[in-house]
């Protein structure tokens, strides 16, 4: 059988990403994250528009460099097509699309979250299907049952914020800079989880992560006198500062460990409604030490076989891209060339 490279492109959000896979192994993965957007304390679209344009050339020839390949040796060329800020997949869309003319080679639409799931096939000892995974970006927080490569249907998801904006709302009110989940992690294995944050209580597999940011804003205010709160006693602005400086490491880590017990308490409940007790991670915010840690001792506990991508296959990447249009390939699934992306899209 002849071999299969796909060239995969990701410009969903504020990483410009290009790989290279040969009959699912990656052979290349390059990814310019743009720093534009730190001073703004979040993405901001246009500027993630005009840096991907800049960058998608020199990372789709890095990454074919790399390969060590040239654009002849190319099968199939991806992006990602939903969801995503629309301005950025724009970018990656067109890319690929005037990329599959040129060759005269097909194209292939991925949608972002599939991929995330699949960043687990990626794997020395990848998971038997059917999995369960549970994604965590910063704009998803998803239970995902994954039976085939190519069918995965959401039986949970968040009904406000997504865990990773909790950590990076977390980070903001205490004053670090975006995106602010790594630093949280940092600083949380500094500290002791010696404050407890109220855990929602939402029914089913569904996730709630908007009280939180809301008991942090108030616990704060008064300068971590939460139980004088309710006699309104409002901390001065030199009092919070002071609080949040002495204290740093521990609200981080009690922060972290609330986020962390929302999430598994639900990956339990699903693996106990469906009975698949193979339990994988994905999206950003599985790069957390601490989620990574839990998953894996809570697995060992619960007799579950757990999976956690490598570091550069959990933040957005064009690998995960690759990996799931290798298997779209396999199945015939390509897309014309007429296609546009979308900013939201279902799985
Ligand atoms: O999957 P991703 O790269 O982009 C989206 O599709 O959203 O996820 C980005 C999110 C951000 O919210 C970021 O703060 C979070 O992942 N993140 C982390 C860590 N690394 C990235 N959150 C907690 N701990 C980390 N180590
Ligand atoms: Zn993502």
């Amino acid at each position: 059988q002849p071999s299969i490279t796909i060239l995969a492109i990701e410009s969903s959000c504020d990483e410009t990403a290009a790989a290279v896979c040969t009959d699912g192994k990656i052979l290349s993965n390059i990814i310019a994250t743009q720093k534009v957007h730190e001073q703004y304390g979040g993405v901001v679209p246009e500027l993630a528009s005009r840096a991907h344009m800049e960058n998608i050339v020199p990372v789709v020839d890095a990454a074919l460099k790399k390969a060590n390949i040239t654009t002849a040796a190319i099968d199939a060329v991806a992006f990602t097509q939903a969801p995503g800020l629309i301005g950025a997949l724009l970018v990656g869309s067109q890319f690929a699309k005037s990329m599959a003319l040129a060759l005269n080679k097909p194209l292939i639409s991925v949608h972002h979250m599939q991929a995330h799931v699949l960043a687990n096939l990626l794997l020395d000892n990848p998971p038997a299907f059917p999995f369960l995974c549970l994604t965590v970006s910063g704009g998803h927080t998803q239970i995902v049952l994954c039976e085939s490569p190519t069918q995965m249907k959401v039986i949970g998801e968040t009904i406000d914020d997504a865990a990773g904006e909790a950590f990076d709302k977390t980070a903001k009110i205490l004053g670090l800079p975006y995106p602010g989940g790594p630093l949280v992690d940092k600083y949380a294995k500094e500290g002791k989880a010696i404050y407890k944050f109220p855990e929602p209580k939402i029914d089913g597999l569904n996730f709630s992560f908007s009280g939180l940011k809301t008991s942090i804003l108030y616990f704060l205010q008064n300068a971590g006198k939460s139980n004088v709160y309710k006699e309104e006693y409002i901390a001065t602005e030199a009092e919070r500062k002071a609080f949040i400086e002495d204290n740093l490491y521990n609200i981080c880590a009690s922060v972290q460990e609330r986020i962390i017990s929302i999430l598994m308490n639900k990956v339990k409940l699903a693996v106990k409604q469906t009975g698949i007790n193979r339990v994988c991670i994905a999206g950003g915010v599985s790069a957390n030490s601490g989620l990574r840690t839990t998953l894996q001792q809570t697995g060992e506990q619960l007799g579950w076989q757990t999976f956690i991508p490598a570091f550069e296959f959990c933040t957005d990447n064009a690998g995960m891209i690759a990996i799931t249009a290798y298997h779209k390939f396999l199945a015939n699934d390509f897309a014309p060339l007429s296609i546009t992306p979308s900013a939201s899209s279902s799985m």
